[in-house]
């Protein structure tokens, strides 16, 4: 535990550090990417144990689960003004639509908080029901602020 919390914090201060030095749009935009990618990476491995793809390992899932919402903070400091354009699937409604954008990035943290806190009961079928929840808030956004 305390070595994913050290980690958790190294990727914070880099992730900042580099959002400091970085003005440039394409900064920003690999920045929100490779966040999510993590988020993506995390989410997975947690998926594949919920569709029976690989064995449920409680520690496994709960690790998942407090690294997806711990980086459920960081993508939204990368959608920076000028960062619609470039390389990403970032629909420029996002920035029209800001408040609606934020309010479904809150909802998403709302539920992966959620998966973090029944993870580590380590009960495999609420962990699933709350994963499928947590989807469904990944998808919202998805469906309606990024391309194809
Ligand atoms: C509030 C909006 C929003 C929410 C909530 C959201 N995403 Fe995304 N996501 C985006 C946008 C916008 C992009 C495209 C970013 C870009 O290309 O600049 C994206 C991109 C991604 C990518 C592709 C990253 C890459 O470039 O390779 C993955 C993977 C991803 N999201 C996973 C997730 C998962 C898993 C969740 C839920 C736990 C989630 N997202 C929740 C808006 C959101």
């Amino acid at each position: 535990m305390k070595r994913v919390t050290c980690l958790l914090y190294a990727a914070l201060f880099l992730t900042s550090a580099q959002y400091a030095l970085a003005q440039k749009p394409e900064d920003a935009i690999k920045y929100r990417q490779g966040v999510f990618r993590v988020i993506g990476w995390n989410f997975g491995s947690m998926a594949a144990m919920a569709k029976g793809k690989r064995p449920y390992d409680a520690e496994q899932f709960a690790r998942n689960a407090e690294i997806v919402a711990f980086m459920s903070r960081l993508p939204l400091e990368g959608f920076t003004p000028g960062s619609e354009t470039g390389d990403t699937k970032a629909k420029p409604e996002i920035w029209l639509e800001m408040d609606d954008f934020k309010a479904k990035m809150k909802k998403m943290q709302q539920e992966v908080d959620a998966l973090a806190k029944v993870a580590k009961t380590g009960n495999f079928d609420n962990s699933k029901a709350q994963l499928g929840e947590a989807g469904q808030a990944c998808k919202a956004c998805h469906d309606k602020f990024r391309n194809k």
